[in-house]
């Protein structure tokens, strides 16, 4: 009998970042440029096919970064598989806020440890690339950033433009059977 793996994601960050636009392009090849926080939850899925061949779905859980939603976030990172951190390339605070509290609360409820073979798989998004103009952090610093978190990697995206969108959940996907 041919078995589904399903791999359950969390994305985490500020509000404002652009989890759900980065998820929305993701999924539905759609951007919206109004703002429109996410309250609580919201999950959607998709089947990514890798390089090998072979094929997962993920289980997307967009959580709204609020500080308001904190308790209900914390319910969903358990037993997280992946989690992808985004900050907002335009916004330096939205980088300073990845090391804590985004990456220690994650560490704290998702219940598997950033080292062990069960780890949970991380990578590191910097969003908004598009607006080259208003840039504060240079890609550099989110790269050194990605290191210190033991991330998977650091992808530049833009989800306005449909820029390494695909890669960086694509990457994250991969990530998980590298350390199988
Ligand atoms: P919360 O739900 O509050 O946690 O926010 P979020 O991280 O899900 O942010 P969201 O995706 O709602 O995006 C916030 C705003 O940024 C919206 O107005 C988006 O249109 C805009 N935005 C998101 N991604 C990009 C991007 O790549 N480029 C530009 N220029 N704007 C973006």
């Amino acid at each position: 009998m041919k078995q589904k793996l399903v791999l359950k994601l969390v994305l985490l960050g500020d509000p404002g970042v652009g989890k759900t636009s980065l998820i929305s392009q993701f999924v539905h090849a759609r951007f919206r440029h109004s703002y429109q926080l996410t309250v609580g939850l919201d999950i959607s899925s998709k089947q990514v096919q890798l390089d090998d061949g072979r094929t997962v779905t993920l289980s997307i859980n967009d959580i709204g970064g609020q500080a308001r939603f904190a308790a209900i976030r914390h319910m969903f990172f358990k037993g997280a598989h992946l989690a992808m951190f985004v900050y907002d390339v335009t916004r330096a605070e939205t980088l300073d806020n990845i090391k804590d509290p985004w990456f220690k609360e994650l560490m704290e409820f998702c219940g598997r440890s950033s080292k062990t073979k069960a780890a949970i798989q991380t990578i590191l998004v910097g969003n908004k690339t598009d607006l080259e103009d208003y840039r504060m952090i240079e890609e550099e610093e989110g790269i050194q950033l990605a290191k210190e978190i033991n991330a998977k990697g650091h992808i530049s995206a833009s989800a306005k433009e449909n820029i390494q969108v695909d890669e960086a959940f694509k990457t994250l996907a991969q990530s998980f059977f590298d350390e199988i």
